[in-house]
């Protein structure tokens, strides 16, 4: 197991952070698996690890994050066209609550996921989710036996080129094999449900380069948010980008409810999982909000058909 690389304000250095050219599951340790239990404190009751949709769904207009996390999943479940009697893919798969949505709420017959995190993997087998297979596994060695009516994929796009291979231009190569591989996972007439996380801008200033290589080094290493161009250019050969819809707001408001949580339980943080671990996910959160506000990043949903 890889343990965090702290970089103290004022003293990153890209070149000194051990680069890769291929994410692995030590860089997932990293970013999941400090404990489920420390997970379970900020996130929504499901655990969900990417935005939530707080102004349309189901639902309607909401504040409650419960509810925008359960509007976020059925409008993908729409986006992929699902029905009960498919069979589904959610590639990055989580703790799980997509998993227990389709499964519990929607009553989809054959559900399966795939993770890198082994503790991901732990808290999914003990939610005993009816019709759910889940599995440790790379998608860069998954092969499934049957293939898949949709999939799903929230927010796991970004873990599949590290910041060397895109500096290096090499990132459209990798997303375009991602692309490729679902298209070979699925049947003719499949859907697919995508969020990503979207880089848009650079800071201008000190703190906010810092702290956005903050999140890119210490916390999500071997990851990088996509470009909306990026996506387009990669997916266009396989899937044919039927709706794509930005919701940077909504990530805004996402990341603040997860910070305002992780304060709520500070001192029980400090005392269970360290100083260390507090001042670095309080520092990753704020600068998220920081992010949102000011477009560094945004975030979009794509329904994408078989072509
Ligand atoms: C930001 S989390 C999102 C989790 C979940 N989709 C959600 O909405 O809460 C990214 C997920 O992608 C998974 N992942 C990253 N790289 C992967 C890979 N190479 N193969 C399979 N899963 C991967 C991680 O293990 C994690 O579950």
């Amino acid at each position: 197991m890889r343990t965090r690389m702290h970089v103290p304000p004022g003293q990153f250095n890209p070149d000194s952070q051990g680069e890769k050219t291929v994410s692995n599951k030590a860089d997932i340790t990293v970013s999941y698996d400090v404990s489920n239990d420390f997970f379970r404190l900020w996130l929504d009751e499901r655990m969900n690890y990417t935005s939530a949709n707080f102004d349309d769904g189901p639902n309607g207009p909401t504040e409650s994050l419960e509810i925008a996390q359960m509007n976020k999943l059925a409008i993908l479940y729409d986006y992929a066209h699902l029905r009960p009697d498919m069979r589904v893919l959610d590639i990055g798969c989580g703790w799980g609550a997509n998993l227990q949505y389709l499964s519990a709420d929607r009553g989809v017959r054959d559900v399966h996921g795939i993770t890198l995190s082994d503790a991901q993997h732990q808290e999914i087998l003990r939610r005993r989710l009816p019709n759910v297979v889940a599995s440790v596994c790379d998608y860069r060695t998954y092969e499934p036996s049957v293939k898949f009516d949709a999939l799903i994929s929230i927010c796991m796009l970004e873990h599949t080129a590290t910041p060397a291979q895109v500096r290096a231009g090499e990132h459209i190569g990798v997303y375009r094999d991602y692309f490729r591989r679902a298209h070979r996972w699925t049947q003719p007439g499949a859907y697919f449900a995508l969020q990503t996380i979207l880089r848009n801008s650079i800071p201008r200033n000190r703190k906010d380069i810092e702290d956005m290589a903050h999140i890119t080094y210490t916390m999500f290493p071997g990851g990088f948010a996509v470009r909306l161009s990026e996506v387009m250019e990669s997916a266009s050969r396989y899937w044919e980008v039927v709706e794509v819809k930005t919701r940077r707001l909504d990530y805004l408001r996402t990341c603040a409810q997860w910070l305002e949580r992780l304060r709520g339980h500070e001192q029980r943080i400090r005392d269970r999982f360290g100083e260390r671990i507090f001042e670095e996910y309080d520092r990753y959160l704020s600068a998220c909000v920081t992010a949102f506000e000011k477009n560094y990043v945004s975030l979009a949903q794509y329904s994408l058909k078989r072509i």
